[in-house]
């Protein structure tokens, strides 16, 4: 079978996982830890980040950092994995959905600005929700693919609108927004190291931020709030830092970061060559403002086609590719959130297909899965 998304730990994985069995560190202590939120603020060059448990985890401790309360409102694309969502409810708040943008499959800033300004009203430097009269805290742009949203224009509305911009980065390490890197185009950048991701720790995450006192916030939360080495606690926090276990396969993994990104963008110049003059076939969106780390490639098919069947006439041939996210606003316990209109949303997910994008596949396996889909496209 050819996998969507295998991970690659061909590298110094299984040395640095024997030096934590031989050393006994293999919890949430260790130099591993320290090792990788140093690299990974290195490669996002962020100035500090804190390791996590998953990618949502870091979603959750850096929303909570970041000032999101109960009863609040966080501003998040509906054209997302669902961990999004959930990581505002974990803060007892409730995501507000927002439409992405037709080009960038992100957070549209026009349907954001235009759901702020009618519906909201300002008290004394605080925006809040007319109809439910909650406070609106954050906003939280997502990097669909691993490709950035429009930081700049999400910025301004933040800024006027005083909430910070906490963003989904969960595929997107390796990216760059205006030909600089990532690290520092919102107030915490949040990084997803499950095993489908670039890069793999098995699970685990990474929030990064030059904002010292929200890295250790959340450092200090997702730590069980302890002070000092005494059973002493402030808060009721969370057990929810990086084992060494984990950080141990993120620095073999890291070491290779730019090679994977490298490879990830081959994968995905290749399909797009081979497939981009298919009638009724488009692909994934670019931009003219970033650089997509590419972690999923696949393409569009028109109305006539069923990605599902699809899917299974590939998984016949051996080949694994997978429908994509289906909007926050179609999932059951989100039914009932705020909510812009959903055209894009609603438009393109049904016809997304993501195929083969693992940073160990062949030249003959990707020449493999064109033939194949090609064949099936033509009936
Ligand atoms: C956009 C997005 N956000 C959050 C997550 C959650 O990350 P994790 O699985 O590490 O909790 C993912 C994982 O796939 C994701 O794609």
């Amino acid at each position: 079978m050819i996998f969507l998304a295998e991970p690659n730990l061909t590298g110094n994985e299984r040395k640095y996982l024997n030096e934590c069995i031989d050393t006994t560190f293999v919890s949430s202590v260790g130099a591993f830890v320290t090792k990788l939120e140093q690299e990974v603020a290195d490669v996002v060059e962020a100035k500090y980040a804190t390791a996590v448990s998953s990618g949502t985890a870091g979603l959750h401790m850096a929303l909570r950092a970041g000032g999101v309360e109960r009863g609040d409102l966080v501003c998040i694309p509906s054209f997302t994995f669902i961990a999004t969502a959930n990581a505002v409810a974990h803060c007892g708040a409730e995501p507000w959905l927002i439409d992405v943008s037709e080009i960038s499959w992100t957070m549209d800033p026009f349907v954001l600005e235009k759901e702020l300004e009618e519906k909201t009203y300002e008290k004394n430097g605080q925006w809040y929700h007319k109809e439910t009269g909650k406070r609106v805290a954050a906003i939280m742009p997502v990097y669909t693919l691993g490709l950035p949203a429009m930081m700049d224009r999400l910025r301004e509305i933040g800024e006027k609108y005083q909430l910070p911009l906490i963003a989904d980065g969960a595929a997107a390490i390796g990216a760059q927004y205006n030909g600089g890197n990532i690290g520092s185009i919102a107030d915490a950048t949040v990084f997803s190291f499950n095993g489908n991701k670039t890069i793999t720790c098995g699970g685990g995450g990474a929030i990064v931020s030059n904002n010292k006192e929200l890295i250790e916030r959340a450092r200090h939360l997702a730590t069980t709030a302890r002070c000092g080495i005494d059973y002493e606690h402030d808060m009721v926090g969370y057990n929810n830092r990086m084992t060494n276990l984990q950080a141990a396969v993120g620095c073999a993994q890291l070491e290779r970061v730019y090679e994977f990104v490298d490879k990830k963008r081959r994968i995905r110049d290749y399909y797009n060559s081979q497939l981009k003059d298919i009638e009724e076939v488009s692909l994934f969106p670019d931009a003219d403002w970033a650089k997509s780390a590419c972690w999923f490639s696949g393409v569009v098919l028109g109305r006539r086609y069923k990605v599902k069947e699809i899917c299974t006439a590939l998984k016949e041939k051996d080949i694994e590719a997978r429908t994509f996210w289906k909007p926050v606003h179609l999932q059951k316990p989100y039914k009932h959130a705020q909510r812009s209109n959903m055209p894009v949303s609603e438009r393109i997910w049904e016809e997304i297909l993501t195929l083969p994008s693992s940073t160990g596949i062949t030249d003959e396996e990707l020449a493999y899965v064109v033939t194949t889909l090609k064949n099936i496209l033509k009936g």
